[in-house]
């Protein structure tokens, strides 16, 4: 943690200058500031839809602590989530945190609560939730409100009724309702930059006609309740397809606001798909996937916002790994904004496991420190932007990005190699061993080094 900490300074000094800029809006494909300069949206998911309806983790660490955390492993946003229900139940928003726990028999969390965030014990579940997000803005950090599930829980499978609009826990009117009362309780509150509308819309009652119907009806009432916010829409099959916005664009009465979001991970390509081949053969056609699905909307002026992604951090599910050189190289390619799954070290409860330990989790079990500060590192470069307004004027110099290492190397010697990557043969060229960290601190000081990122080549072994 500790070279973390060393850039800890320096990011405060730049996310405050971020966080005075907002709100953010979009210049054809880029998230911008108020200045009209690039912002990139680097964040992690902070769970806050589970059973007891409160920000994970809370019962292990202060949430200052928390927040100041976050920042120091580089991310500028978090993608905070919530259920439907917590605003459209007052029952249920309006128990303490207390008896929240106290209904699910969680006690000794009940004792970590009352340990490090006593302030919030005693206060409503909706005023926990604005709590956490206050906290975050007190450390300039962003985000992201992602209407996740209806009825609280884990999330998400075909069969859980939460779905699709229609679901028996998705009723459209109240999905609008829910939507409405968000966004205006988050209205005037700087740091909340956009509302991601509903999580991987999915189950048997999915089809296009009903998303046309009711997700720009859900556009429009977040804007007018709140028309600061970026407006973030997921597309269907756990949010893999978006591929029908290229026949049917979205009408909204409102512009500058519109932004996509696809999840991808390992699995969703096949639990083995990516030990049974060549990896690059693989990644080039997961990747042309990606591309005929989501990603060909930066093309047609769009930001994409990858709103999940992530692995196992011990390193042991192979299958993951690969696909993770995969999603970091084109991720770099195409300098995609996203949110890394997940923050959460441990689970309040989850699947009726008490304490249960994740391992994506970018903080480790007790949230005392990163999971696995090597994977950290990988992603660290990701979390600056390489191109987009107030940034290409500089000039372009030819920098590949290593997804294995998180590395960028300039140095290139040896003859080009034919290799297949990604959705084409692109030349690699052999490396010299001579390379430099393209972290965000090598971007502070030699940031006109790392532009074109339209050079990168993947190394995927
Ligand atoms: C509202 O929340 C309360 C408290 O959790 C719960 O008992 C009740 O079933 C909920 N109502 C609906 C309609 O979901
Ligand atoms: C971190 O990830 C690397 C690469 O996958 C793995 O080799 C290492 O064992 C992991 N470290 C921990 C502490 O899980």
């Amino acid at each position: 943690m500790g070279s973390f900490t060393a850039s800890s300074i320096l990011l405060l000094f730049l996310f405050s200058s971020v966080v005075t800029s907002l709100p953010l809006s979009t210049n054809s494909r880029w998230i911008v500031n108020d200045r009209g300069l690039r912002v990139k949206l680097a964040c992690v998911n902070w769970a806050s839809h589970m059973e007891p309806v409160l920000a994970e983790g809370l019962s292990k660490q202060p949430m200052d602590t928390i927040a100041k955390r976050i920042v120091s492993m580089g991310f500028n946003c978090v993608r905070f989530t919530w259920p439907l229900y917590l605003i459209t139940n007052d029952s249920l928003a309006s128990l303490t945190v207390r008896q929240s726990f106290q209904r699910l028999d969680l006690l000794e969390s009940i004792a970590g609560i009352e340990a490090n965030n006593p302030s919030i014990i005693d206060v409503s579940l909706i005023k926990a939730f604005q709590t956490v997000v206050s906290s975050l803005g007190e450390n300039n950090v962003m985000v992201i409100l992602d209407n996740h599930i209806s009825k609280p829980g884990w999330c998400c499978s075909n069969l859980d009724d939460n779905g699709f609009f229609g679901d028996k826990y998705f009723n459209p009117d109240l999905w609008i309702t829910g939507l409405t009362r968000m966004a205006t309780l988050f209205n005037g509150v700087t740091n909340v930059v956009g509302m991601s509308l509903r999580n991987e819309p999915r189950g048997p009652k999915q089809n296009v006609n009903d998303w046309y119907k009711y997700m720009p009806k859900g556009a429009e009432a977040v804007h007018k309740a709140n028309p600061d916010v970026l407006v973030i829409l997921s597309g269907l099959s756990f949010d893999r397809d978006l591929s029908f916005i290229q026949d049917q664009r979205v009408k909204l009465t409102f512009s500058g606001k519109l932004v996509y979001e696809a999840h991808w991970y390992g699995f969703s390509d096949g639990q083995t798909t990516w030990l049974d081949d060549n990896p690059n053969e693989v990644c080039g056609r997961v990747a042309t996937y990606m591309m005929r699905t989501s990603g060909y909307l930066v093309d047609q002026g769009y930001p994409l916002f990858i709103g999940e992604f992530g692995i196992d951090q011990s390193g042991s599910n192979v299958n993951g790994n690969r696909y993770m050189s995969c999603f970091l190289g084109v991720a770099a390619e195409l300098d995609l904004d996203w949110a890394l799954w997940t923050l959460v070290g441990s689970y309040y409860t989850r699947g009726g496991v008490v304490g249960l330990n994740e391992h994506y989790g970018a903080m480790d079990y007790n949230w005392c420190g990163a999971r696995n500060s090597s994977f950290i590192q990988r992603i660290s470069s990701l979390q600056s932007p390489f191109r987009g307004p107030g940034l290409s004027e500089a000039k372009p110099h030819k920098v590949i990005y290593h997804p294995l290492t998180g590395l960028c190397h300039k140095k290139i010697i040896g003859p080009p190699v034919a290799v297949r990557s990604l959705h084409r043969v692109l030349p690699l060229e052999l490396l010299a061993p001579e390379e430099f960290s393209c972290k965000r601190n090598s971007f502070l000081l030699t940031n006109r080094r790392i532009r074109d990122i339209g050079e990168t080549r993947y190394l995927l072994h």
